[in-house]
């Protein structure tokens, strides 16, 4: 039903009921910063433990990433923390659902009411079909998400911008005509490696495909999410492009089996909690937490590279989403996307240890098998509270 709302529209058609295709997640929120007037000097509050996509998205508008602390258990912005980095120049804060989780978005948006400061709703670990999906995406003035790789559905790469205020919706529309459209070789590319992943995508080959894909991006051979030089990402101008044929009829395709990959996600991610419990390892665990279908459960370690590293030595599939305050940026460079050392105390714990296990549908009972022996093999490696960390 959702699915008919934008995409039973002709290809050259974009834009349906108040939800606009992009090429990217981070053009989406572009085009709803502008839509909302920000630019120049003004400030946006998004959290730490997030990736580039969304200062880079902030920057191109002309505004200032102002990073809040998240909190522990959710892997999101709370109410409070965003309330400590409110200024006079606040003009809109972003509220990432981190691996699809809810953050605390019903107190944000009532205290930023208060304000009358826009909410935008980063939902790109999620996806706007069935009605309790729908709900989350649904609070702030906009919200965005993404169908890159690793994503709930994956068109290869794409945004989709869902605008919850009429007035807002018409501004977007009447800009929309000045949207180019993608070029064919980046299209064409982006088939091929779609397919390409398609074929090789199993939760035993994940190490080698992550090595073979970033040798290739390295080398540009493929397209990679991010510039080379990760922080130029953030000097890049983000041009909201329309998303083309080819990625609107995956879209269809994706959208038209997301119903039965939620339930198998929320089946998933109901026997990973337990069994994760059982071996005494903290993960999300609240009827909230895996009834929203997150795409990832997260798990605190002592030692992150420790972990990873055996991962990789098992052939386990472990992600390490998010791997820095602003993945991929690290060092020095993280003050080129306005973050400063020691701002998100927590944040940078979580991206120094937490890893997450994967809830997709090419997990099958093997694989959780396999998961839940590692896991058990090195639980002292896992913590039993993010308060602990
Ligand atoms: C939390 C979050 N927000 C936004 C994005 C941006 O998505 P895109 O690459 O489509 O711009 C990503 C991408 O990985 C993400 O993880």
């Amino acid at each position: 039903m959702v699915a008919e709302m934008y995409l039973s529209s002709s290809p050259g058609n974009w834009e349906s009921g108040r939800m606009m295709l992009f090429m990217r997640g981070r053009e989406a929120l572009a085009v709803a910063l502008r839509s909302l007037n920000i630019g120049n000097g003004d400030e946006v509050i998004l959290q730490g433990f997030t990736c580039l996509a969304l200062p880079a998205a902030i920057l191109a508008v002309g505004a200032v990433p102002v990073y809040a602390d998240i909190d522990g258990t959710t892997l999101g912005l709370t109410a409070e923390s965003v309330c400590q980095r409110l200024t006079a120049r606040t003009r809109a804060v972003v509220a990432q659902h981190t691996f699809g989780r809810p953050c605390d978005i019903e107190r944000i948006c009532a205290r930023m009411k208060q304000h009358d400061i826009p909410v935008i709703e980063d939902c790109a670990h999620t996806l706007p079909y069935g009605d309790s999906a729908m709900k989350l995406g649904g609070y702030g003035a906009a919200s965005f998400y993404s169908t890159e790789w690793a994503k709930v559905i994956s068109t290869g790469r794409g945004g989709i911008l869902r605008l919850n205020d009429e007035s807002l919706f018409e501004r977007v529309r009447e800009s929309s005509a000045q949207y180019p459209q993608a070029r064919a070789g980046e299209i064409l590319q982006l088939r091929l490696q779609y397919y390409a992943y398609n074929l090789l995508a199993r939760p035993r080959l994940y190490w080698s495909i992550r090595r073979l894909y970033r040798a290739a991006v390295h080398r540009g051979l493929m397209a990679g999410n991010f510039s080379k030089d990760a922080a130029a990402t953030a000097c890049e101008a983000v041009v909201p492009t329309c998303m083309s044929p080819w990625q609107r009829a995956r879209l269809a395709e994706g959208l038209a089996r997301a119903e039965a990959r939620r339930a198998r996600r929320i089946q998933l991610a109901k026997t990973y909690s337990a069994r994760i419990r059982d071996l005494g390892i903290w993960t999300w665990s609240s009827a909230e937490e895996l009834e929203a279908a997150p795409i990832r459960l997260p798990l605190w370690t002592n030692n992150k590279r420790y972990v990873l590293d055996r991962a990789q030595h098992s052939r386990i599939e472990l992600g390490d989403w998010f791997a820095s305050v602003v993945q991929p940026v690290t060092g020095v460079a993280l003050h080129r996307v306005g973050y400063a050392n020691g701002e998100c105390p927590i944040a940078e714990k979580a991206a120094a240890k937490v890893v997450n296990v994967m809830l997709h549908s090419r997990v099958g009972d093997r694989t959780v098998e396999s998961v839940i022996e590692f896991l058990g093999r090195y639980r002292d490696q896992f913590l039993l509270s993010p308060a602990l960390a």
